[in-house]
């Protein structure tokens, strides 16, 4: 099987590189050592190897959901269920009916929108469908929201005891609503481990359970992630790391006033991976009012779109560009003797080379704009490439977090947003703050 591979020669000249040595190699001691901030959650270090033992079990359920439901919601937001949408979408095949393809995976509890949550109750409406609920806390609003209703539903449709056998809980081993509510219920549930932080999350049960379900190969997805692991610890050079390869080029960037990180990709199937990414990197390294700024456009739609700003707006970009050498399906050109459209020129090409000289183009231009870009290369769209991308990404997190000097496996920021929600719904224990901010708001009118 071939392997990802990372290139920085475009973005920075190799004894800028090679100045990087010595503090990414530190920044990696301390994440595979655990002398850093945030050490109580490196479980995901571990997780390619530690989780095999429960893949029998994630996937006999998997093929129990996939038996009986024709549609399964994956409840859950941020590192909650972003991991598998990336995975589930990158693979799966764009178009298909419900007719033809069962169960088709859907997502809630990841936005509060009322729209969204009635138009998904109107599908689910006398469909056979199950739940998969997966929240750490247990205790995170849009998924409990989104839970209480569908579950509901379910019981409503299928009765108590059929809702029961399709229903599972993903959540903490003894803490949170969720868990008092899946043992009170009866649900089968797995368990995130204390030491595996949701972005983190998605090569334990959190991703594991919905990728099988959407009828995927999760052992070739682990053993993609085992593969990178092995190549991204201190044992491997610092020429041959991909992980700290990234980790001192984007750093290198960020000094140069470099702020903002683009991911793009030249395939729409990899959007998803772009908004995981985001949340990886953004809730990472976003702190003590530092970071790289984690953007991500989907070429060559957003060249109509944004490719005008990033070709001549700030100059404060970088790209780091996902590209996929060969795709699954071939697609060619056809000759069109009238030729009135004027492609012939294209005529016998196949549209992946079309594809692939946009990029290069595009790469190009951009460099001349000066927007550096690394390149990473997946030689396939599949399992194995994915879980080496993952591990690869959540790697060069870790060491690019210690070398910005912040903890990133926290997320203190998150928790402003929701202090202001509850006091403004008045839950119970928040009428201090209730008060206040109901002051604050007096004052602003
Ligand atoms: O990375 C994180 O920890 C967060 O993005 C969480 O995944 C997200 O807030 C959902 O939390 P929970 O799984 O506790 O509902």
């Amino acid at each position: 099987m071939k392997d990802i591979r990372f290139t920085c020669s475009y973005a920075l000249t190799e004894s800028a590189l090679q100045s990087y040595k010595e503090e990414t190699l530190s920044a990696l001691r301390t994440l595979t050592e655990g002398t850093g901030a945030g050490n109580d959650f490196l479980g995901w270090l571990g997780l390619p190897k530690d989780i095999r033992s429960q893949v029998k079990t994630i996937q006999q359920t998997a093929d129990r959901l996939r038996r009986d439901c024709d549609i399964i919601v994956c409840v859950g937001i941020g590192g909650s269920y972003l991991g598998a949408k990336a995975v589930i979408d990158a693979l799966q095949p764009s178009f298909a009916w419900l007719e033809d393809r069962k169960p088709q995976i859907v997502y809630a509890g990841n936005n509060i929108g009322e729209d969204y949550l009635c138009e998904l109750q109107d599908l689910l409406r006398n469909k056979n469908f199950g739940i998969i609920c997966i929240s750490k806390s247990g205790t995170t609003t849009e998924p409990a929201l989104a839970f209480r209703l569908l579950k509901m539903q379910l019981e409503k449709q299928a009765g108590k005891e059929a809702a029961r056998q399709r229903i599972v809980c993903i959540t903490d081993a003894r803490k949170g609503a969720l868990r008092t509510l899946a043992t009170q219920e009866g649900y089968d549930t797995f368990v995130i481990e204390d030491n595996i932080g949701g972005r983190f999350s998605v090569l334990s049960p959190v991703g594991l359970l919905p990728i099988a379900c959407a009828g995927l190969d999760i052992n070739a997805l682990l053993d993609g992630a085992e593969k990178m692991m092995n190549c991204c610890t201190s044992a491997t050079d610092f020429d041959n790391n991909p992980a700290l390869l990234y980790a001192a080029a984007r750093n290198h960037l960020y000094r140069q006033g470099k702020k903002i990180e683009l991911l793009v990709n030249y395939h729409p199937k990899l959007h998803y991976v772009s908004e995981w990414w985001k949340q990886l990197y953004g809730e990472s390294e976003g702190k003590e009012n530092k970071g790289i700024f984690p953007a991500s456009v989907d070429f060559t739609t957003d060249l109509h779109s944004m490719g005008q700003y990033v070709q001549e707006g700030e100059r404060h970009l970088f790209e780091t560009v996902i590209s996929v050498a060969e795709p699954n399906r071939q697609l060619v050109v056809p000759d069109d003797e009238a030729n009135l459209d004027g492609l012939n020129f294209l005529a016998g090409k196949r549209v992946d080379e079309v594809n692939k000289m946009a990029e290069l183009g595009t790469r190009l231009a951009h460099m001349d704009g000066g927007v550096p870009n690394l390149l990473i290369e997946l030689p396939k769209l599949n399992e194995y490439a994915l879980g080496q991308l993952i591990t690869f990404f959540e790697v060069g997190c870790g060491v690019s977090g210690y070398m910005l000097g912040i903890n990133p496996f926290n997320q203190p920021g998150v928790e402003a947003y929701k202090k202001n929600m509850f006091a403004l719904l008045h839950k119970p224990g928040y009428e201090e703050a209730t008060a206040a901010i109901e002051q604050r708001i007096k004052g602003l009118k």
